[in-house]
């Protein structure tokens, strides 16, 4: 399947292993040009040929380096994802809320949240010019935040709420913001020693393997089983490829409709990744021109019932 991203150039944050390092395997796959950041440039991440930048994202400073040294090696910008989060620790993620400080709290959202905020805010004119995307990683926690850390579901949530007012934004403007919200993913979040899976296990006092093996179950995943970093990374490239309007602006009216996905997509790419999209993960449309104007117009009209049901003097 060609997603017609051949040549395009991408930045991919936390991209040294798991979620990221599937998705920079991907891009590089269609054809892209990728810059994937992370602390640690791994072996795995140079063998796909990407450029390496290695920066610290949890900084103030750090995003805006990454894009521009993105953008030195790159020129312009087709593509952000923002990937990087998680956390570093496993310990003292387990508890309830009382038992989080605030400076864990500060550290989950300078990496969920504002890594994304300020790598888009340094990105986005270099976006702007040419049209492009962005793909936001959130998490299904965003939408059953007792399923993690609160510090890390919270700080999620606000991404997914990030992700949908920058598409509302800039879709008028020709950009595409789109959240993916995967449920629990086969990385060293779950299976390493020190990661957080690790530590949930322990808690629980199971052994790790074997609560990885019960999660679909408890979490309800229609999958029956984790989620693999490649199948999220198909559904990014999915959502990073061009939209549908610019392949069939020519074709007949019924090339043009939206397919069962909701997403505004080539319909002949549908097919083969609906699955990934409803078992796996979900994503969050990018509103196009007709929607944002159906919105507006919702809000107008719920504007005027309020207004007419005020009590008269
Ligand atoms: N795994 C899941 O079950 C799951 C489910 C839903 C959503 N997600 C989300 O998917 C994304 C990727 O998760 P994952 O499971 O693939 O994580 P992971 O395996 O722990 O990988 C995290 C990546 O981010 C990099 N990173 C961490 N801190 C960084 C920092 N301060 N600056 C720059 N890079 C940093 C890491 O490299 P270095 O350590 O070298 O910096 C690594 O490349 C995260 O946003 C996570 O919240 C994961």
């Amino acid at each position: 399947m060609d997603l017609q991203l051949t040549g395009k150039a991408a930045v991919v944050t936390g991209a040294s292993r798991g979620i990221g390092l599937a998705t920079v395997s991907a891009l590089v796959g269609e054809g892209m040009r990728v810059v994937a950041a992370a602390r640690v440039i791994t072996p795995e991440l140079k063998a796909t040929g990407a450029i390496g930048v290695p920066v610290d994202l949890s900084t103030p400073d750090g995003p805006a380096r990454l894009i521009a040294e993105a953008e030195a090696e790159l020129g312009g910008l087709d593509l952000l994802v923002n990937n990087v989060g998680g956390g570093d620790a496993g310990e003292g993620q387990t508890g309830g809320f009382l038992t989080f400080t605030d400076q864990q709290w500060h550290d989950a959202f300078d990496l969920n949240f504002l890594a994304a905020v300020r790598t888009t805010r340094a990105a986005l004119p270099r976006l702007v010019d040419g049209g492009g995307s962005v793909v936001n990683i959130s998490s299904n926690g965003a939408r059953t935040p007792h399923a993690g850390p609160i510090t890390y579901t919270t700080a999620k949530a606000a991404l997914t709420a990030f992700g949908k007012a920058l598409a509302e934004e800039f879709g008028p403007q020709g950009i595409r913001v789109n959240t993916v919200s995967p449920g629990p993913v086969r990385t060293d979040l779950w299976e390493s020693p020190d990661g957080y899976g690790a530590a949930l296990a322990r808690s629980m006092g199971v052994e790790q393997e074997k609560l990885l093996a019960q999660l679909p179950a408890a979490m309800g995943m229609v999958t029956g089983r984790l989620v693999r970093p490649d199948e999220v990374a198909t559904l990014v490239a999915y959502l990073a490829s061009p939209p549908r309007g610019q392949h069939h602006r020519r074709g007949p009216p019924h090339r043009r409709r939206r397919g069962q996905d909701g997403l505004n997509r080539p319909s002949h790419l549908k097919t083969g990744l609906r699955t990934t999209i409803t078992a796996a993960v979900t994503a969050t449309r990018t509103p196009t021109r007709r929607s944002t104007r159906r919105t507006a117009a919702a809000q107008r009209r719920r504007r005027f019932t309020r207004h007419d049901k005020e009590p008269t003097q």
